[in-house]
């Protein structure tokens, strides 16, 4: 249901801040928040260790991880459906002085051809597209990924589906340990670690 995403990627960023609806929810708010503050760090902490001067950024929203990214040199390509979205994220490179650097992109993932890159990023993304393989195929020229994926089966479960789709209105997938690693039977070296609702995927680095 990618359309829906035109407006709710705009929406979506509240929540870094505090803000928007999903402020209003109890417990579930804070929790949110602090789960989408601890991707971003660690995407930050993962392109330190693999060194990438070059990524691509999946579903890069308004262009946090991009921007923050472009700051520490690196070279990006980010792509959203969110025409929205995409406005921001260039007004934001270009308010941090690394326009030259973002390269910002309107479009379906599924309808790109990925340049060559160091990294992917898929920062709360591939999850919502009805069959991400297509997409990680065409990636697959791209050595090194960061990933964060909704665990299957997690208790707070109900509580993401009521969320997300029933007040959302989004579908989204949720995956299995064995379901990431043939989803991304691509990278046969794959870290793969459980925090909270989701695991976070990585390729492997070296120290
Ligand atoms: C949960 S938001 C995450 C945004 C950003 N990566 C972040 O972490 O702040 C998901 C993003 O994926 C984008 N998206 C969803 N389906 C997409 C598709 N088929 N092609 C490109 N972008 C898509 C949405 O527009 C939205 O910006």
């Amino acid at each position: 249901m990618t359309t829906s995403w035109e407006k709710e990627a705009v929406v979506f960023d509240e929540i870094y801040e505090g803000g928007g609806l999903v402020a209003k929810i109890p417990l579930l708010g804070p929790f949110i928040q602090r789960g989408i503050i601890e991707r971003q760090n660690r995407a930050l902490a993962f392109l330190q260790a693999c060194g990438a001067r070059t990524i691509l950024d999946l579903g890069c929203g308004v262009g946090r991880l991009a921007v923050a990214a472009a700051q520490q040199g690196v070279t990006v390509y980010g792509y959203d459906i969110s025409a929205p979205a995409i406005a921001q994220a260039q007004e934001r490179a270009q308010k941090a002085g690394v326009s030259d650097r973002c390269h910002f992109v309107t479009a379906d993932l599924l309808r790109v051809d990925f340049p060559q890159a160091d990294a992917w990023f898929d920062l709360g993304c591939l999850h919502y597209l009805p069959d991400p393989a297509p997409v990680v195929q065409k990636l697959s020229h791209v050595p090194h990924l960061f990933s964060c994926l909704p665990m299957k089966g997690h208790w707070l479960s109900p509580v993401h589906y009521l969320y997300r789709t029933v007040l959302r209105g989004q579908k989204y997938l949720e995956f299995s340990e064995t379901e990431i690693r043939h989803l991304l039977a691509a990278y046969p070296h794959l870290q793969i670690e459980a925090s909270g609702m989701v695991y976070y995927v990585t390729t492997a680095v070296a120290g």
